[in-house]
């Protein structure tokens, strides 16, 4: 077998691009450059999720710290740039160690240590690893109060049923008996509010789609002639979600690793999807990894909601 088959980015490509509706999986949109354009959408004004989530995290951190309980171990996992956690931390009575998880070590290493000064009395013990991949188990510190797993952004919207299942199940044994989790939700809404925050007037989301384009052109030597696609983003009703595609603007042919792709004009990659789920729905599926939802956290106008799961 070709020794290169082990690189798993170049087997989803392939795989993905030779389906009948193209696809490829949305964790690859975050190389050095998309994880630098999904910071810049956080700050869009059509993108509510992220200034909602943070007002929520601001104006009910006391609950959400009292609900914990003192000397608490928190895990956040695909911890990114730990800016919501501090809110979080900040609220708790005496929070025992914190573990974020994230598969980008040295990203991992520079926001533990901007922590780390901040916060001195607080053991601070990241892990690199995929969150989905986690089996943290043992690397998890011992403390008197209980283990809080945290999962901000709404990033399980980003994931499929089976796969929400897997992440809810792998968290429930690793946090143990006694465990809680907070997990931040976008909820169903309209398509005039949902398409405009994934396709917003500046092309931030445009670009942030695309660069998966040339992430391909650069690391697999793909040759997609990057301008002749284009970024749509669709409200699909029926599964609830906004689905991010890339559209072929005519007739072409792609070689990426010696294959060949064709595209007809308007056919599409499908890039992403952001699914929008009711809580009553996210609560089934919690209770099936062993955990009840307990407390729920919302804005005024219910844009997005903060979970309290329990395990049970
Ligand atoms: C990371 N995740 C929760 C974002 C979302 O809203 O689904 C990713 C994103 N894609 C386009 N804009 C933002």
């Amino acid at each position: 077998m070709d020794g290169m088959m082990s690189d798993p980015f170049r087997e989803d490509v392939l795989k993905g691009l030779s389906n009948p509706q193209k696809s490829l999986p949305s964790r690859w949109l975050y190389d050095a450059r998309g994880s630098e354009l999904f910071d810049d959408i956080t700050e869009l004004p059509e993108y509510y999720p992220t200034r909602t989530e943070l007002k929520i995290l601001r104006e009910r951190a006391p609950e959400m710290a009292e609900a914990i309980g003192p000397e608490a171990v928190i895990v956040e996992y695909g911890a990114g740039s730990l800016l919501k956690v501090r809110i979080l931390l900040d609220a708790l009575e005496n929070p025992a160690a914190f573990v974020p998880v994230d598969i980008s070590a040295s990203h991992l290493e520079a926001a533990a240590d901007e922590l780390k000064a901040d916060y001195p009395g607080l053991a601070i013990k990241p892990i690199a690893s995929d969150f989905m991949a986690s089996n943290l188990g043992e690397g998890l510190p011992e403390a008197k109060g209980r283990r809080a797993g945290f999962f901000p952004g709404s990033t399980v919207g980003n994931l499929s049923d089976a796969e929400i299942l897997r992440f809810l199940s792998n968290a429930r044994a690793d946090l143990g008996d006694g465990a809680c989790f907070i997990v931040g939700l976008d909820q169903p809404k309209s398509p005039d509010v949902l398409v405009p925050a994934y396709d917003d007037a500046q092309g931030v989301t445009a670009a942030f789609n695309k660069n998966l384009l040339t992430r391909i052109n650069r690391e697999l030597g793909g040759d997609f002639d990057v301008d002749s696609f284009e970024h749509e983003a669709r409200w699909n009703a029926d599964e609830s979600r906004i689905e991010m595609h890339l559209k072929s603007l005519k007739p072409q042919s792609v070689t990426i690793a010696g294959e060949r792709f064709d595209f007809e004009a308007g056919e599409t990659i499908h890039t992403e999807n952001s699914r929008k789920i009711a809580l009553d729905l996210f609560a089934q599926m919690a209770e099936k990894a062993g955990w009840r939802l307990t407390r729920r956290w919302m804005d005024e106008d219910e844009l997005f909601a903060v979970l309290m799961l329990e395990a049970v």
